[in-house]
């Protein structure tokens, strides 16, 4: 069984969780195990990003970049690469964001993170609270990642 993480920061509405939630149950829905992990309410144990088979990243728009708990992550997954980089890279993943109607946030996700592996799809957006296109596009874009992660 494909095991996925989804690493996302959601504080303000709700709005990223909702997101993150969709694509963990379209995830499990194809037969990954899932959990989730929301960088507001800590900081993320390297060694399970480690663990796992494939992640999804999700962050609202922060003035046009990600939030701080996002870059934490990315922060601490680069010093940890450079000491023992098995289980590092070359994962599966995919993305989705928030924002409050710029969006902009788009252009430095997709560069920060292809250190990461290969991209599942295209990054999901939504401006605000997720309506049901962006949710079923999240559900989608999740059993995508498990398919990819199972290979
Ligand atoms: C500190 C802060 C900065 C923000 N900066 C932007 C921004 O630059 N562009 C934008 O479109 N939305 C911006 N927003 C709006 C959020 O991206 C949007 O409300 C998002 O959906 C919140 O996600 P959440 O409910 O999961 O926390 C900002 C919100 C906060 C709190």
């Amino acid at each position: 069984m494909a095991s996925i993480l989804v690493l996302y920061h959601s504080q303000e509405h709700g709005n990223t969780r909702a997101m993150a939630e969709a694509l963990a149950s379209g995830a499990k829905m194809a037969g990954a195990a899932v959990s989730m992990f929301n960088t507001n309410e800590g900081r993320l144990d390297i060694e399970r990003f480690r663990a796992v088979d494939a992640v999804a990243f999700g962050t609202p728009d922060y003035y046009s970049y990600l939030a701080g708990g996002l870059k934490v992550f990315l922060d601490d997954w680069h010093i940890a690469k450079q000491a023992n980089a098995d289980g590092l890279a070359g994962k599966p993943y995919c993305l989705f964001y928030s924002h409050g109607g710029g969006g902009a946030v788009r252009v430095p996700l997709l560069k920060l993170f292809q250190g990461i592996g290969t991209m599942v799809g295209e990054p999901v957006e939504s401006k605000s609270m997720p309506d049901q296109a962006v949710l079923d596009a999240c559900r989608d874009l999740g059993r995508d990642l498990a398919k990819a992660a199972t290979k």
